[in-house]
Order: structure tokens, then C-alpha cells, then sequence
């Protein structure tokens, strides 16, 4: 089978970078380039870590600025997550080459224009490039073969206590996707939160004893604690990776085809996702729901992607 074509948006991030490792380093994936958006942190910065992280993991695929706030204009940074850059934890290589000269959206289109087969969408910040891209490319839709994203929850947030990070950033794009009309995969809190780093994970992770390893377990260990100190969670959930994961083994989670829809105006819960899995409110499923994870099958291909990083 040839491997899937898909574009990179993201917010470089802890999980992000090992999203970027995967989706580079796994022979199921064609990763046609990178775009960025404002999330964990302000857009240079997300977009500095991009380029830095490309350096380490030698990931050459042209990167492109994205959206630097929300579709309403916000501005938000995780910082109590990712720290004062975005990408705390460990020092990083030097960008090696140039970010590309158009904005984000403008590359996405680029790429797909170009791409002899229909593209997936990963995202795995918030919505802003996607829907911007929806919006101003109506033309360009029947060329996605299917859109990706990391956000959302069937229960509870982590930014709120109803909204995941992602998507509370951006609801109004959420919305954008949700109501697109093309083939959705939801990668909720409720299946990331099972894609734990636990410390038999962390010790594989260091006896792959490589520069591109040992600065990843540096960033990891940084990540793992500032969630210890926020969320009380001793092992840490790597979310964005299995944005990817899904594309390249279908099997590595279970999930549900179901209506979400976003919340747009609650006054304590804007930016929830409300998933109905037992089709309480009779709405048309849009969205294929991951809520179970097969772990071994996950981090198999996540630290085999990160070995061959290495090599
Ligand atoms: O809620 C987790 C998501 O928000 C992840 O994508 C993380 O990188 C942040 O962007
Ligand atoms: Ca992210």
C-alpha cells in the first residue's frame, strides 16, 4: 500500500515534536510539510521550535508560518505545560533551513494543488490553518481525502473543565471542520490520556541511546513534570502522535462513529465538545471518535519512528 499523503499542522509542543518524528520516520506516512499555528505558544515561537525540531530529527519538508491567533483573535500560551519557549526541557539544534515565504494556509493549498493523490489533514492545534484553509480554498476540498485532529473530549477538559485545550482555542474552527462535510477522525482527551509515557516507556526511550533520543527524553521529562504539577498525573499523556498513529494502523485505537458538535456560547463551557455516543440527540454522526488505544501497538511505532530519528 503507498503511503498516505498528509500535511503537519501544529503548535511545537512537547507532543507535537514527537508527532513531527512519526510522521517523518514511519514508511506509512508521506509528510508533504509542516504548517504552524498559535497555541502552546505565540506563533514565532511554535514556529522557531518547528524548524529547531526538523534540525535535530532531520526532517526536511518545507515549513510554513500559520495562523498567529484565533479566528476571534485570541492569544493564549501553555506555558505552565511547555514553558517560556513553547519547548522547554532540552537545548535544540539551530534551524537548518529557511521557513517558506507564504503563510501557513497558503502552503497547505500549495501542497495539495501539487499532490498527485487526495491529502490528509493532522492537526493537532488548534483548528485556526484548517478552517482557514476550508474557507478561503472552498475550491481545493475535494482534494482532502480525510482530516485528522487532536482535540476535543467525550468527557471532560483540560483547559476548562469542560474544553480541551485545542479546540477552546479555537471553537469558531472547530465549528468550521465539524460542519465540513469531510471524512473526520477525532483524537480526544479519552484515548490520549491512555497514551501514557510511564517510566518502562521513558527507560526504552533512553536505551535508544541517541543525541535525537537523549534531547527527547530531556524534553519528556520536563513535559512529565509540569502535568505531575498541574494535573496530578505521575505519567504523562502524549497526545498528538496519535493523530499520525491512526493513519498508519488503523487497529491502534477503537472508535466510534458519532455526532460532535462544538459549544460556541456556554458561558461555563465554550469550547467543549459534546460527543453523543449513545446518539441521544438523534444529530447525523460527522466524526469517527478514537476512544480506546491498543498501548503496545502505539508506542512500538512511536519509538521505532524515534530510533530511526536517531540513525
Ligand atoms: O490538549 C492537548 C493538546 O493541546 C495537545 O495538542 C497539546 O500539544 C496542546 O496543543
Ligand atoms: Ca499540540
Amino acid at each position: 500500500m503507498s503511503p498516505t499523503p498528509i500535511i503537519l499542522d501544529c503548535d511545537p509542543g512537547h507532543d507535537d515534536a514527537m508527532a513531527m518524528i512519526l510522521a517523518a520516520y514511519n514508511p506509512n506516512i508521506e509528510l508533504l510539510g509542516i504548517s504552524t499555528v498559535s497555541g502552546n505558544g505565540i506563533i514565532n515561537k511554535v514556529t522557531e521550535n518547528a524548524l529547531r525540531v526538523c534540525a535535530l530529527a532531520k526532517i526536511n519538508v518545507p515549513v510554513a508560518q500559520g495562523a498567529g491567533a484565533s479566528l476571534l483573535g485570541a492569544v493564549e500560551a501553555a506555558s505552565d505545560i511547555h514553558g517560556e519557549t513553547a519547548l522547554d526541557g532540552a537545548p535544540l539544534p539551530a534551524p537548518t533551513f529557511e521557513l517558506q515565504k507564504m503563510h501557513g494556509v497558503d502552503l497547505i493549498a500549495d501542497l495539495v494543488r501539487k499532490c498527485p493523490e487526495k491529502v490528509t489533514l493532522v492537526a493537532t492545534g488548534p483548528l485556526t490553518n484548517i478552517a482557514l484553509f476550508l474557507k478561503m480554498y472552498p475550491e481545493l476540498r475535494e482534494r482532502i481525502a480525510h482530516i485528522v485532529f487532536m482535540g476535543g473530549s467525550a468527557s471532560r477538559g483540560n483547559r476548562t473543565p469542560y474544553a480541551e485545550f485545542n479546540i477552546w482555542m479555537d471553537p469558531e474552527a472547530c465549528d468550521v471542520v465539524l460542519k465540513s462535510g469531510l471524512p473526520l477522525t477525532m483524537i480526544g482527551l479519552d484515548v490520549t490520556h491512555q497514551a501514557l509515557i510511564t517510566k518502562e516507556i521513558f527507560a526504552k526511550l533512553e536505551a535508544l541511546d541517541t543525541e535525537v533520543s537523549r534531547t527527547l527524553s530531556g524534553l519528556m521529562r520536563f513535559f512529565a513534570k509540569t502535568y505531575n504539577d498541574v494535573f496530578e498525573m505521575p505519567d504523562p499523556p502524549l497526545h498528538d502522535p496519535l493523530a499520525v498513529a491512526v493513519l498508519i494502523d488503523s487497529a491502534v485505537t477503537k472508535n466510534r462513529f458519532v455526532n460532535v458538535e462544538v459549544e460556541l456560547n456556554g458561558t461555563h463551557t465554550r469550547g467543549a465538545t459534546v460527543v453523543d455516543i449513545y446518539n441521544r440527540t438523534g444529530y447525523k454522526a460527522n466524526v469517527n471518535v478514537a476512544l480506546e488505544l491498543d498501548f503496545d501497538r502505539f508506542w512500538e511505532m512511536m519509538l521505532d519512528a524515534v530510533d530511526k530519528a536517531g540513525r
